[in-house]
């Protein structure tokens, strides 16, 4: 039985006062959850949250790293330095580093190596566009992705697998069931005829406006092991019935 995981997303959002989000988050779940619980806030905020949720079931992540440990790279920061921080997993690969920073499936899969390296947890997101989608091309686009992007060596303890389809992402527009459902179960076979029994415990993740509203639904789909939730993870009273859904 795969426990679910629902991850939030915060992006470029939150100012030191935004803290207090954290604070009514780890109130409203003070014992251990039936499911897993991270919040990926800005590097700013990375140390202050992973000492602030430090004895509560919730765990913060990193939304990038860098491929190397250290060196001359302005203004990246690498697994190590994340994990030094108190990060426990990292996303890889969402589709806003893929576009903003042109971030291919090779750099994708240097990123999550750096990030088993630092024993974090690499969160690698795939997912189609809108075009791709429409030219009948989202399972292969999702296929590729999967091959390049997430390295050798994957593990369900290493590697959690985020479908994002970029065209759902803060746009309210999400998947039919139908459609979610196709895509997480492709995404099972290829994980598991690459790593066997690994890649049947693998978790799976659905990302791209899910809300309270839908997180029900979306998490009853098979295959379907939880949420990367972007916008509707900024507000604890949003995040927490969410989380609620994936109990
Ligand atoms: P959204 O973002 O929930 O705001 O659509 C999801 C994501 O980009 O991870």
């Amino acid at each position: 039985m795969r426990r679910k995981l629902v991850a939030g997303n915060w992006k470029m959002n939150g100012l030191r006062a935004a803290g207090a989000e954290l604070e009514s988050l780890v109130a409203a779940n003070p014992v251990p959850l039936s499911a897993d619980v991270l919040i990926c806030p800005p590097a700013t905020l990375l140390a202050a949250f992973a000492t602030q949720a430090a004895a509560s079931p919730i765990s913060i992540g990193g939304q990038d790293c860098h491929h190397a440990v250290s060196g001359a790279h302005t203004g990246d920061i690498s697994a190590v330095m994340l994990a030094d921080a108190g990060a426990t997993a990292v996303i890889i690969g969402h589709s806003e580093r893929r576009a903003d920073h042109a971030e291919d499936d090779a750099v994708v899969c240097a990123k999550a190596q750096a990030a088993w390296g630092a024993d974090l947890t690499a969160i690698i997101c795939v997912g189609e566009t809108e075009a791709e989608r429409d030219a009948g091309q989202a399972l292969e686009i999702v296929r590729t992705q999967l091959r390049g992007s997430v390295p050798d060596g994957a593990t369900a303890l290493n590697t959690v697998i985020a479908y994002e389809p970029v065209w759902a992402i803060g746009t309210g527009r999400t998947p039919s069931n139908n459609e979610i459902a196709e895509v997480h179960a492709e995404m099972r076979s290829a994980l598991v005829s690459r790593f066997a029994a690994e890649g049947a415990e693998m978790l799976l993740l659905y990302g791209g406006s899910v809300k309270p509203a839908n997180a029900e639904e979306i998490f009853a789909i098979e295959n379907v092991d939880g949420g990367l939730v972007g916008g509707a993870s900024l507000k604890a009273a949003d995040f927490n019935q969410i989380i609620a859904a994936a109990r």
